[in-house]
């Protein structure tokens, strides 16, 4: 209410003044090393990328808090654009090349560049030697077509002039990884406390490796592991206190190596035989969290996962609030065993095509089912899903007890109906135990083919009318059903 004093008022100016000034001194040195290496690191390509250091010097002190949009345009420029005439030089005179095939009409392309024009700007910085490079694959469609690039977005990693295909995830802390480790730095030393603090704000997962020295078979198949994993930052140190800051209480043994996650369980001390299989095998049943939120980024990542058993909780985002940390307890007891999964229930894509398993993709009530990927069956939690009930069905889903789900359309009335309809509940009485001999049509509602097949059915069902040993039936396959009723839908073009 009262108008700031003008002391209090004084000093804030005084103080984003000093701001100012300290901004203006430590950027002219750091501008200016960093141009100078990157002359060192990426010579012979200068002419492509001038552009970027016409930028930088652009760039005075007046220009302190440059806005996002010029951070990215930035970033932008340090890719470099390929095109018929440089592809080959920058393919062939580099040792590493991550390549970027896009189209401009391209949804997923869109995303996907900024995030990689920012790992670019991150990989300049940590003086790393991968070139960053991207194609419009629409402008240039031979130039992408030799580089075998072919669907968009994609990512390809040329060493050496030949391709491999990128398996990294798709944010730019993501590619910053992905990249360092295959291209010779799959894992960050730490020699300082004040570096390890500094790298704790900046990952929120990472494998810590303890070594008194770095070298010997162990340390060997850490760094193995380190260059396959795909997704996951590797630190070393040979230093307790610097171990300690980042894996609290690490076995101070002759090698120690350890999980960290920013959740409840943040520690994971790795405990097998040190072999570089597995170490890769323990994290993939530990790297995700006790509940993890599925997303169009991390959903190849869930559904690949070597954990077969899992939980699903489709819920909306306010009704899953109150459930995650009752959840997580459950999920703690059956930890690497199953997966506990929330989807939004309103996201639409990554919902739907699990409900319509259940029939229930009209639902906005949370909805609980699991699934066991060895058998390839699916259950459902047809109670109200209290902690308790949930906890109940995850325990039946790792005994193997519970009722595997089949889906039924409601039991019709089929008095006056010369051809029955059978729901899957009405599977086994009417149909298996039946005495009759039945002739049951088997249909969808989408199948083209099944309405002449349909005609036919009723033709005989009347001819066949008074003869009682035997009926006609028919039951729509994509709402109910059976174990015993095993259809496989081809697809006709
Ligand atoms: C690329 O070639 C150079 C020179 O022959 C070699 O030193 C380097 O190890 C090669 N890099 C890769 C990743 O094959």
């Amino acid at each position: 209410m009262n108008p700031p004093k003008p002391t209090s008022r004084f000093i804030f100016l005084t103080l984003t003044l000093l701001l100012f000034l300290i901004l203006f001194i430590s950027l002219i040195p750091s501008g200016a090393t960093t141009v100078d290496n990157d002359e060192d690191d990426l010579e012979g390509i200068e002419e492509l990328i001038a552009l970027d250091e016409e930028v930088e010097g652009e760039e005075g002190p007046q220009h302190t808090k440059p806005s996002e949009a010029e951070v990215l345009s930035k970033a932008q420029r340090i890719v470099i654009e390929l095109n018929i005439d440089n592809t080959h030089t920058v393919i062939d005179q580099n040792e590493f090349v991550l390549v970027l095939g896009y189209a401009p009409w391209c949804v997923r392309s869109a995303e996907l560049m900024p995030q990689f024009a920012e790992a670019a700007t991150a990989l300049r910085d940590l003086k790393s030697g991968v070139v960053m490079a991207k194609i419009d694959a629409e402008r240039h469609p031979k130039a992408a077509a030799n580089l075998g690039i072919k669907g968009f977005p994609t990512l390809l990693l040329f060493a050496n002039g030949s391709s491999h295909a990128y398996s990294g995830g798709f944010t730019s802390k993501e590619i910053v990884i992905w990249a360092r480790k295959k291209t010779g730095e799959p894992v960050v030393r730490i020699i300082s406390v004040t570096d390890a603090d500094e790298f704790l704000k900046q990952h929120s997962i990472f494998v810590v490796g303890l070594f008194h020295k770095f070298e010997g078979s162990e340390y060997e198949e850490f760094v193995k592991a380190a260059t396959s994993d795909n997704e996951i930052q590797f630190v070393e140190t040979s230093s307790i206190d610097v171990a300690n800051v980042l894996f609290p209480n690490i076995k101070p043994s002759k090698f120690s190596v350890g999980l960290v996650k920013s959740e409840p369980e943040r520690y994971t001390a790795f405990e097998g035989t040190f072999k570089a299989e597995n170490l890769l095998q323990f994290l993939n049943h530990n790297k995700f969290p006790l509940v993890t939120t599925v997303t169009d980024l991390n959903s190849v990542r869930v559904y690949s996962s070597p954990i077969k058993l899992q939980v699903y909780v489709f819920a909306g985002v306010d009704d899953f609030k109150n459930l995650l940390e009752p959840l997580q307890n459950v999920a703690r007891k059956f930890k690497s065993e199953i997966m506990f999964l929330h989807v939004d229930i309103r996201e639409e894509n990554l919902a739907k095509p699990f409900l319509t398993l259940f029939g229930l993709e009209e639902s906005e009530d949370t909805v609980v089912a699991a699934f066991d990927n060895k058998v390839s069956s699916k259950y459902l939690l047809e109670s109200d899903p209290t902690p308790t009930k949930i906890q109940e069905f995850s325990m039946g889903l790792l005994q193997g007890t519970l009722m595997p789900f089949y889906k039924s359309q409601p039991i019709p009335d089929n008095k006056e109906a010369s051809i029955q309809t059978i729901v899957g509940k009405t599977f086994d009485d009417l149909i298996l135990s039946s005495p009759k001999n039945i002739l049951l049509e088997v249909h969808t509602p989408w199948c083209i083919n099944c309405e002449t097949t349909s005609k036919q059915v009723e033709k005989l069902a009347r001819h066949f009318k008074g003869l009682d040993s035997m009926k006609c039936a028919r039951i729509d396959a994509s709402a109910n059903e059976h174990p015993k009723l095993q259809v496989s839908f081809l697809q006709t073009s």
